[in-house]
């Protein structure tokens, strides 16, 4: 290299960045107007990423893409030590292609993950050092494979229950016993050190098992820091959590000194029309008769991810990204209308309305 490179590295150094709010006013995409922000991401499952014209939208609007399923125990290591990568390598790809990160999802869970692991030679309950050197086989490989091209990842997901204890229910409790959530950290933190390692859950507006958890960890991490970061998922309805309820537990993840992703936000429209107060079982300070009967879900909607968005963008700071679980409402694990696109991929009025909020925020 020639001194002229140096020089000009060194002329953008010392020059003050200003950012480009011109352009951020003009943002016609998520994308785009996120920056500054946070990563703004999406789940797909393979049958979307093998789709050109789906796949299309999602390298639109979103920076960040996670596997549906794709990178699940059971997807990646159907039998032991026999490793499936093509599904993942697939999503991998289009993100390389379209300048988007890959969240990896997820290294232990109880659920997808195949009987064998917790299974000895006679079918039987395989033993603790049994299943600790299939974990360890299976985040070697994953973790080594994913190398450089997967930055971030849920090592352990929903190991806890509502009340904040360890899930004893699940096959990974009932093997690795109260060491589970610190062997899968250590053994994730080993095969690549350079990852920022996650604890993934649900509810987590729910004050006794977030507080439950974020003991658990800050515990865990006195000795050394192995987990970075925290998933808050926002499988949410819309009134259930309160805006209060959801800057409470942005609160406690920054005073845990924990990266915080809302890692698979949905809003579940059906559950909330069934419970006809739409989330208020969870919501006791909302008078039911102040609820307006919902004429346009698409009006509600938006008004209900503009107000989470706008509590996101306030709390950019411990934000790092934000996660739609599924580009539209046809991909979605569940029924009704919770995602940003709707069933024939028209992008809703709730989807401007969060890059309308967007530009209007100063960064
Ligand atoms: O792959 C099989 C296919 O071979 C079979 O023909 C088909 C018929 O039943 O099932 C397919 O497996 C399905 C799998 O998704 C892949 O499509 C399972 O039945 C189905 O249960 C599974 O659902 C996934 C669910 O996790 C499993 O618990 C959802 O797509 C996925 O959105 C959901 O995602 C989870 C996150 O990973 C963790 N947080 C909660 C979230 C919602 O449950």
């Amino acid at each position: 290299p020639k001194p002229a490179l140096q020089a000009i590295i060194d002329l953008m150094n010392k020059t003050p960045k200003t950012a480009k709010t011109s352009n951020s006013a003009s943002a016609k995409t998520l994308r785009d107007a996120s920056k500054g922000f946070f990563e703004v991401g999406v789940a797909l499952p393979d049958r979307v990423v093998r789709d050109e014209r789906l796949n299309k939208i999602a390298a639109l609007q979103f920076n960040r893409v996670v596997c549906e399923n794709e990178m699940k125990f059971e997807s990646l290591e159907p039998q032991e030590n026999r490793f499936t990568f093509e599904r993942g390598d697939r999503l991998v790809e289009f993100a390389q292609k379209n300048g988007m990160s890959v969240h990896g999802h997820t290294l232990v869970w109880h659920a997808q993950t195949p009987r064998w692991v917790f299974q000895d030679a006679n079918g039987g309950q395989a033993s603790k050092e049994l299943v600790m050197k299939r974990l360890k086989n299976h985040i070697d490989t994953v973790m080594k494979h994913y190398k450089g091209k997967i930055k971030t990842w849920d090592v352990v997901n929903e190991a806890f229950t509502d009340q904040g204890n360890l899930r004893t229910s699940s096959p990974w409790y009932r093997a690795l016993g109260n060491d589970l959530i610190k062997i899968a950290f250590t053994l994730a933190r080993e095969a690549d050190p350079d990852a920022i390692l996650i604890y993934n859950d649900y509810s987590m507006p729910n004050d006794p098992k977030r507080q439950g958890i974020i003991k658990a960890i800050k515990e865990i991490n006195k000795e050394k820091k192995i987990i970075d970061g925290i998933g808050y998922q926002g499988h949410w309805d819309l009134n259930w959590p309160s805006l209060a309820q959801i800057q409470k537990a942005i609160d406690e993840a920054r005073e845990a000194g924990l990266k915080l992703y809302i890692s698979e936000l949905d809003i579940n429209t059906d559950r909330s029309k069934r419970n006809s107060g739409r989330g208020l079982e969870a919501n006791p300070e909302i008078d039911p008769s102040t609820l307006q009967p919902i004429t346009d879900m698409n009006v509600v909607l938006r008004d209900r991810y503009r107000e989470i968005f706008e509590i996101f963008l306030k709390n950019a700071d411990v934000i790092e990204a934000v996660t739609v679980w599924g580009l539209d409402d046809a991909h979605s694990w569940i029924r009704g209308e919770p995602l940003l696109y709707d069933r024939n991929q028209n992008p809703k009025p709730a989807l401007q309305a969060i890059i309308d909020l967007m530009n209007k925020t100063p960064k």
